[in-house]
């Protein structure tokens, strides 16, 4: 986690305006050349802005783009809920998760749902509670040692890495934590970059744009990975002590293939890091630009923990917090947009899914909706204070069977963080202008996150 140094341009006059910062969505057709093009960089840029205003819309080639809630549900958890996850997605994440959870479909991907739910049940919470309220101390510690500009998003990345060393390879002495955070980080940032080739769905012999860089960086991950493994194998706990245990059982009572537990532990990394990295992230930069609910929020931590570990139990005391996340959550969907291709003609509310079109789920677009939500670009927790919406309105996790497994562990590991920083340190805005986020494989911030930390 790197300090910023403070450079001040005397030219720039600084205006904080307290506007919050909007993807930039397609405002007019993209051709076929041009989607290839800009979407590779930032898939946002070829969505059409209408997904906004509209809640159904046909892209080019064969794409539908959904933001109905009713559609939605019945794509994701009624007669749509065998439809697998889109080819395009495969092609982007398979050479790095292989056939883990994410991309397993039928009998492999329920067997594996049912083998690692127990990880992530209510029941394990406490116990990763007190793991991610460790971190979240080193971070608020991070944060007010700094007392200056921090790039908020680098510094929730290593955090929630951080965690990641601690819950799934704790106590691994044999390989560096160093070596694992520096291998997740370039397997992440190499999944991210997408061919768009891969989302249209074009021949397989049309080069990708991908394949020019380096699978050095998968091969060289899988190793490691493979290295942990075997090294927890040879030295075993009796009790299974954290994720690592459970997969090693898995894969010595089930009989699952090393490459398949691979594929699964590398799979928990690439949709649990960056995910809850940026949700944390635009969260601070949320409560910077709102310091009067920043305030209300550290109020309500500290009557509820004001010092030592934050407890689970502490966790149904801060509503405001919850709401806050939840409302991070619905602005910036780490998971901006999933599809599925769809296997059978299917009718819905009048449209047509015929077998073989791209189901597009552009959840960004969907939690901004205006048919949907009053002043939707508009931050305000009170949305989720007291409130329910409709289903299919609000996913920021998915819904149906392929709903996120990780969702409760994110959320707790979310609340936990920004509990423990938020009641030592308090965030504003610099000078620094926040980039509009930017969608790969997931959306992350355009830029740097730069806020001003200071010790409360
Ligand atoms: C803020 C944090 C997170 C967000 C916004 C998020 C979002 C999502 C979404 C939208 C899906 C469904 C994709 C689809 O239907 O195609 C999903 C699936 C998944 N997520 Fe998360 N996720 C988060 C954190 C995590 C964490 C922490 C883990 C694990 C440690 C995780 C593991 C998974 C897995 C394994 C799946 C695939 C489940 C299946 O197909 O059965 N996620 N996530």
């Amino acid at each position: 986690m790197n300090k910023i140094e403070t450079s001040v341009d005397e030219h720039f006059e600084v205006v904080q305006a307290p506007q919050i910062v909007s993807a930039e969505l397609a405002t007019s057709d993209v051709g076929l050349i041009d989607f290839a093009r800009k979407a590779g960089k930032n898939i946002f840029s070829v969505i059409p802005d209408a997904t906004r205003t509209q809640n159904y819309l046909r892209g080019p080639a064969n794409i539908h783009y959904v933001c109905d809630p009713e559609m939605i549900t019945e794509l994701l958890a009624g007669v749509g809920r065998n439809f697998p996850k889109s080819q395009f997605t495969r092609n982007v994440i398979g050479p790095a998760v292989g056939n883990g959870m994410i991309l397993a479909e039928g009998e492999k991907w329920r067997a594996q749902r049912h083998r690692y739910a127990p990880l992530f049940a209510a029941r394990n919470l406490p116990v990763l509670t007190s793991h991610f309220a460790a971190t979240g101390d080193e971070l608020a510690d991070f944060f007010a040692l700094a007392n200056g500009e921090v790039d908020v998003a680098d510094a929730a990345q290593e955090a929630t890495l951080a965690n990641i060393s601690r819950v799934m390879f704790s106590g691994n002495e044999a390989v560096a934590k160093r070596d694992i955070r520096d291998g997740m980080r370039r397997f992440t940032d190499y999944i991210s970059y997408m061919s768009l080739f891969d989302l249209m769905g074009l021949p397989k012999w049309l080069p990708r744009l991908k394949w020019l860089r380096s699978r050095k960086v998968i091969t060289d991950v899988r190793k490691l990975t493979r290295d942990v493994i075997e090294k927890r194998q040879s030295k075993k706990n009796i009790e299974a002590e954290d994720f690592l245990d459970l997969l090693i059982e898995a894969l010595e009572t089930d009989q699952e293939d090393i490459e398949t537990t691979i594929d699964n532990l590398l799979t928990f990394v690439a949709a649990g890091y960056e995910t809850s990295a940026n949700t944390i992230a635009w969260g601070l930069y949320l409560l910077a630009v709102f310091p009067d609910v920043q305030e209300r929020i550290r109020q309500e931590i500290l009557i509820a923990s004001s010092d030592g570990p934050i407890k689970f139990e502490v966790l149904p005391q801060l509503p405001l917090l919850q709401a806050h996340v939840k409302e991070t959550l619905r602005l910036y969907p780490a998971g901006a947009l999933f599809a599925r291709d769809a296997t059978e003609t299917t009718d819905i509310n009048g449209i047509t899914f015929k077998k073989g079109d791209v189901i597009m789920f552009p959840v960004y677009s969907l939690h901004r909706n205006e048919l949907l939500w009053d002043k939707p670009d508009e931050y305000s927790i009170e949305r989720f204070i007291n409130k329910k919406y409709k289903r299919g309105q609000y996913i920021p996790f998915g819904d149906g069977p392929r709903i996120c497994i990780g969702a409760q562990y994110a959320e707790t590991e979310i609340m936990v963080l920004l509990a423990s920083v938020l009641r030592k340190v308090s965030f504003t805005l610099t000078e620094h202008p926040v980039a509009p986020p930017n969608l790969t494989f997931t959306m992350r911030p355009g830029g740097p996150i730069i806020l001003n930390a200071r010790r409360v």
